[in-house]
């Protein structure tokens, strides 16, 4: 057994009992009320889902393992000369909860190599696709292919028992992620790069070996390896994650499950509002002929633009405050790209879009997401392709919803199965029998 796994296992030893000991002492008791406007409203806030994997305060943002973004950063290894933590060491620390030595992530990134070989038939399937097909569905499509060789659903017909399932899960996990990043930057190269094809680099990390098949150079790893850890996971009831976990709670395998996260993703609603962040800043680019605006021109933009519309990537459903996903985003582009014009553009927008947010009062939360920022990096770094952007922001959530479901298997989560009213039904709790 891998040390990763064994690791694993050793904390579903540990963990397993605590979620027993709540189903069987404590499972009548209340945790939330749910009110109509809820119901109706896509179960706004309703605390119904369990994840130790991370947690998303609404005034802080988002904690990895208990880590804030910052400390993530700070205090994951990272290789030699680099400036943000390995992708695999960050998977064992999302997975496990413990920070990795510099052995445990190297065993990991020997794990991920012995399983990176992608099946030619994934390849064929990609170029049998029409030329126009969207980048999220072509990585949906390679992934779901692959689920004939589920050993989950191998095992599950022989038989295994259900307290091992995760075991199989883990397996199939560990064969999917160590693919991903050859899988997309295959569908990059095959659409926007006439098809020229850079084979993987077994020498070099998840993100390295990613920025090289993408044809990016340094240090567009060091964007990839933050892209995918700051993506990874926002606690488990966003729709990316949510889906994962609902496809897996009915055994179905992990091809399944991160194929039908992805076609989540896929909503402009979701993932793809990055894509429509970087539309609306070169539309606002165009009108000034590429300079940037001032601040009240900005201003008139935003104005604009909220007559009919949002300001795409502000706003969201659980924050409160600015995402701190924008921050190191930011952060980032402070020390990488201080003078690029988009950048400034995005800059500017930080300083007048929530006043103005705020004045008109429509807003829960005027503050940026993480879509806010994105776009602009992959911009800069010669990515110009939006809808691809999704495609990146997949490959950091599957780490997330991989880490989720292995743990769901293990603790035995059941079926996910809410129960549905009728309109006439609300209408009797709301102002009782006509
Ligand atoms: C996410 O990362 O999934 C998005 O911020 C959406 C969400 O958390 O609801």
């Amino acid at each position: 057994m891998s040390g990763l796994k064994l690791k694993l296992q050793e904390k579903i030893q540990v963990e397993k009992p605590r979620t027993e000991k709540l189903l069987k002492e404590y499972a009548n008791v209340k945790v939330d009320e749910v009110n109509i406007g809820q119901i109706i409203g896509g179960m706004r806030d309703i605390k119904s889902l369990v994840t130790d994997v991370s947690y998303l305060d609404p005034f802080e943002g988002i904690r990895f393992r208990g880590l804030t973004i910052p400390e993530v950063f700070e205090k994951l290894p990272k290789d030699a000369g680099n400036e943000m933590p390995s992708v695999e060491g960050f998977f064992y620390f999302l997975l496990t909860g413990d920070i990795p030595t510099t052995k445990e992530v190297d065993e990991v990134k020997e794990e991920f190599n012995s399983r990176s070989k992608v099946p030619d038939f994934v390849f064929n399937i990609l170029k049998s696709m029409p030329a126009d097909s969207h980048p999220m569905t072509m990585f949906s499509a390679a992934i779901l292919s692959m689920n004939k060789d589920s050993l989950f659903v191998k095992k599950y017909h022989e038989g295994v028992k259900k307290a091992v399932y995760w075991e199989y899960y883990y397996e199939d996990a560990m064969n999917l992620l160590a693919k991903l990043p050859e899988i997309a930057a295959f569908i990059y190269r095959l659409k926007y790069r006439n098809g020229d094809i850079i084979p993987p680099d077994p020498k070099l990390d998840f993100g390295a070996n990613f920025a090289h098949m993408m044809g990016i150079s340094k240090p567009y790893d060091e964007v990839a390896r933050m892209y995918f850890i700051l993506h990874s996971d926002h606690e488990s009831g966003n729709v990316s994650a949510h889906t994962g976990h609902l496809v897996a709670s009915a055994l179905s395998d992990i091809f399944y499950a991160i194929s039908a996260m992805l076609n989540g993703l896929a909503g402009p609603l979701h993932g793809l509002a990055n894509e429509e962040v970087l539309r609306w800043l070169h539309g606002v680019m165009e009108k000034m002929g590429g300079k940037v605006p001032t601040e009240e021109e900005m201003k008139n933009f935003v104005y604009e633009t909220l007559k009919t519309g949002v300001i795409p990537g502000y706003g969201h459903a659980v924050l409160r405050k600015t995402d701190p996903r924008y921050m190191a985003q930011r952060e980032f582009c402070l020390k990488h790209l201080p003078n690029d014009t988009l950048f400034k553009y995005v800059d500017l927008l930080f300083k007048v879009v929530p006043p103005i947010l705020l004045e008109q009062g429509k807003a829960k939360n005027p503050w940026p997401n993480v879509d806010a920022q994105s776009g602009v990096i992959q911009w800069y770094y010669g990515v110009k392709e939006y809808e691809f952007y999704t495609v990146l922001f997949g490959i950091g959530r599957a780490l997330g919803v991989c880490s989720n479901i292995i743990w769901a298997r293990a603790l035995g989560y059941p079926i996910e199965r809410p129960k549905s009213l009728t309109t006439a039904m609300l209408e009797e709790v709301a102002f009782g029998k006509k």
